[in-house]
C-alpha cells in the first residue's frame, strides 16, 4: 500500500471527476471536446490534493499540451510522487458512445513509473495464473497453450483481445490457427489488458501493438493484480526512434518487463468508467445525480470496485 498521507480514495475522486466531465460528450462525435473536458477536471482535482506530483505520462510535451503535460507539477504539496494519467482512454469510444472508455491514472513514489515515449509498444498481458509461463518472444501458439494449461482450459476456451488494426492481421491469423477465440476492439487497450488479470471478465490474454504510455498504465494495474505484462517499444518512424533513444532507451529491441515499466512496489492504479466496459460500468445520469463505477487497486492486490453517487450542480444551458 502506498505509504503516503493522501488517502487513495482521493485518487478515485480524480478519475471520477474526469469521467463525469467526459461522459457529457458521449456520442457527440467530438473526441477533442471530451478529452479537453476530462483533462481540465482531472487537473483541477489533482491540484486540490496534498501531493507534490509530477506528471510523467500525460497529454504530451509542454509545447503541445497546456494541461497535464509531461513534467507538470500538480498538487498543493506533500507526498512526492510520479503520476501517469489518461483522462480519456479511448477518445473515439466516447465520441461514438462505444464501450470501454475509462478515465485513468497511476501513482507511485518518485521514479516509480517509466517515462514511456509517445510511441507504440508491442504488448502481452495475462493474469496471475498464466503470469510465469508467457513471454513476448515466444510464439503466439506457445503463449496460448501456456495460458490454456495454466488456466486448465482447452485453447479454444481462451479469449484473446486484440486492437482491430491492419498491422495485427498476422497475429489474428496465428491466434485463429492456434484455435483460440478473439475479441477485436476498436480502441481502448488499457481496459483490455487489465481485464486479463481480473477473474470473470472472460478475457484471458491481450496481444498486439498500441500506445506505449497506455502500456505503463496497464502495467501499473496488472502489477498490483499479480498478472504479467511485457512490452517492447515500436517507434513508428525515425523521429520517434530518435526521441526514444534520447530518452535513454538504448536497445529498442529489449523486452520491457513489468518491473521495468513500474519500478515501485507502492503503486496505486484507478480508473472510472466513462462508457460501459469490461471492467466497470460507465457514468449514469439520474436526475440531478450521476452514478460512477471505479476500480482501485494497490500493490497489495486488493481490488476495490467503488460506486459513487454524485450530486450535480445546475445543468449548463443547452445540455
Ligand atoms: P486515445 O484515447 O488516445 O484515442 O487512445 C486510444 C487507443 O485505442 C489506445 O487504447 C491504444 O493503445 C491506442 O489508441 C492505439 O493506437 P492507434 O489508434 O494508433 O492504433
Amino acid at each position: 500500500m502506498l505509504t503516503h498521507p493522501a488517502n487513495s480514495l482521493d485518487f478515485v475522486k480524480v478519475t471520477e471527476a474526469a469521467a463525469l466531465a467526459a461522459s457529457r460528450w458521449m456520442g457527440r462525435g467530438e473526441r477533442d471536446a471530451a478529452d479537453g473536458a476530462a483533462v481540465e477536471k482531472m487537473r483541477e482535482t489533482l491540484g486540490e490534493m496534498d501531493i507534490s506530483g509530477r506528471i510523467v505520462i500525460g497529454e504530451g510535451e509542454r509545447d503541445e499540451a497546456p494541461m497535464l503535460y509531461i513534467g507538470e507539477e500538480v498538487g498543493r504539496g506533500g507526498f512526492e510522487c510520479d503520476i501517469a494519467v489518461d483522462p480519456v482512454e479511448g477518445t473515439n469510444l466516447v465520441a461514438n458512445g462505444l464501450p470501454n472508455s475509462i478515465a485513468t491514472l497511476a501513482i507511485a513514489p518518485r521514479g516509480g513509473l517509466l517515462h514511456a515515449p509517445d510511441s507504440y509498444m508491442e504488448k502481452l498481458a495475462v493474469g496471475q495464473k498464466a503470469a510465469p509461463f508467457v513471454h513476448l518472444d515466444a510464439s503466439v501458439r506457445d503463449n496460448l497453450e501456456a495460458v490454456a494449461n495454466a488456466l486448465d482450459k482447452p485453447v479454444n476456451d481462451i479469449c484473446v483481445v486484440i486492437l482491430d488494426r491492419p498491422r495485427h492481421a498476422d497475429i489474428i491469423a496465428q491466434v485463429r490457427a492456434a484455435g483460440a477465440r478473439i475479441k477485436l476492439i476498436s480502441d481502448g487497450d488499457v481496459d483490455a489488458c487489465i481485464a486479463t488479470a481480473i477473474d470473470g471478465t472472460g478475457i484471458h490474454v491481450a496481444m498486439g501493438t498500441g500506445g506505449a504510455p497506455e502500456g505503463v498504465l496497464a502495467a501499473a494495474a496488472i502489477k498490483c493484480l499479480g498478472g504479467n505484462f511485457m512490452g517492447r517499444l515500436k517507434p513508428r518512424n525515425d523521429e520517434e526512434r530518435a526521441r526514444a533513444i534520447k530518452m535513454g532507451f538504448g536497445d529498442l529491441d529489449r523486452v520491457l518487463q513489468i518491473d521495468d515499466l513500474v519500478r515501485s512496489d507502492e503503486v496505486v492504479f484507478c480508473a472510472t468508467g466513462i462508457t460501459d466496459g469490461d471492467l466497470v460500468h460507465g457514468v449514469r445520469f439520474l436526475g440531478n445525480q450521476a452514478r460512477t463505477k471505479s476500480i482501485l487497486v494497490h500493490a497489495g492486490g486488493t481490488v476495490r470496485f467503488i460506486e459513487s453517487v454524485h450530486r450535480l450542480g445546475a445543468r449548463p444551458a443547452g445540455r
